[in-house]
């Protein structure tokens, strides 16, 4: 029987310079959609999928995240003692079990692939999951559910894919596919943001791994050699090189870049829309702002 995936590497340790000056002081990951921070939509979508082991790759400036995942004592009995039961069963989502999330320091932002390597002594000799949460899936079956599904039949390594329109090949890490059976391509290559017109298909490759370990070896024998940014994208495509299979999974789902400034307002938007709460507000306020759009024109 394959081996179950139960870790998952939270690589946070970038210096989120699209969001300055917010990230001066504030982690990216706990910038909030709608009124969750985005690193509560990973740990949500981890959970989903049965992960029971959370591993952070952080760096300076990031407790606020460590505080996030603690219990709020004070809090917790103010809201016990006002009755507030709604409130705290909310809160009860952000409190971890002792001992399932552990930090590891990335001393330098040297890339996504270092940032996993720093991971390598928690992670052991298993397969393991990869999560960015600044990539954000909507989605009716998480995205790493549907991952660890397919993989169950697959083994290997797996990324999640989605297409992008030809003039955005260039910004990401995109696949080279061999054979496609549904939403399942078995890659023969991986290049990292070929130049535009190169691309050897729209296949891109966003936040979402499963890993073996076999790929901690890679990074480890990448990271002694090289002296810029150590890509992820390069330790995968040793898999391919060594004969063991790597496959693209085109998840069913909207992937929002909360990275860039833009993704982060549309996925407010669409999460603020997805809420009973709010949709009818929000949707009025639309509304309205597209009828002045409108009439301006
Ligand atoms: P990004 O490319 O979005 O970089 O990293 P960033 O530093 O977070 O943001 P910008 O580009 O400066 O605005 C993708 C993911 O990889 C992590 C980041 O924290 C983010 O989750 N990462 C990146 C690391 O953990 N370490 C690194 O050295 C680089």
């Amino acid at each position: 029987m394959r081996r179950k995936v139960t870790k998952a590497v939270f690589p946070v340790a970038g210096l989120g310079t699209r969001f300055l000056p917010a990230t001066k002081s504030i982690p990216k990951e706990i910038m909030t959609l709608v009124d969750r921070p985005l690193i509560q939509y990973a740990i949500d979508e981890a959970r989903a999928a049965g992960i029971r082991e959370f591993i952070f790759v952080t760096s300076r400036g990031k407790g606020a995240l460590e505080d996030y995942f603690d219990n709020a004592p004070e809090l917790e009995a103010s809201l016990r003692e006002k009755g507030k039961t709604a409130l705290l069963d909310i809160l009860d989502s952000t409190n971890m079990e002792s001992g399932a999330i552990a930090y590891v320091r990335q001393n330098r932002p040297m890339g996504l692939g270092h940032a996993v390597w720093c991971a390598r002594r928690m992670i052991g000799d298993e397969p393991f999951a990869v999560i960015l949460p600044d990539d954000v899936i909507a989605a009716n079956t998480p995205c790493l559910k549907q991952m660890v599904d397919a993989y169950e039949e697959t083994g290997g390594a797996m990324v999640a894919a989605m297409e992008v329109p030809d003039e955005q090949t260039s910004s990401y890490g995109i696949l080279d596919v061999s054979e496609t059976r549904g939403n399942l391509s078995r890659v023969k290559a991986m290049v990292e943001k070929p130049k535009r017109g190169t691309a050897p298909s729209n296949l891109a490759v966003i936040g979402r791994y499963i890993l073996p370990p076999s790929v901690l070896e890679s990074l480890s024998r990448i990271s002694s050699g090289a002296g810029g940014e150590i890509q992820l994208t390069d330790a995968i495509a040793h898999e391919i090189v060594d004969g063991r299979p790597v496959h693209g999974l085109r998840f069913v789902g909207d992937r929002f870049d909360c990275g860039s400034k833009s993704g982060f307002l549309q996925a407010t938007v669409a999460f603020g829309l997805r809420r009973d709460d709010l949709r009818d507000d929000l949707m009025g306020y639309l509304r309205h702002l597209m009828g002045m759009r409108n009439a301006a024109e």
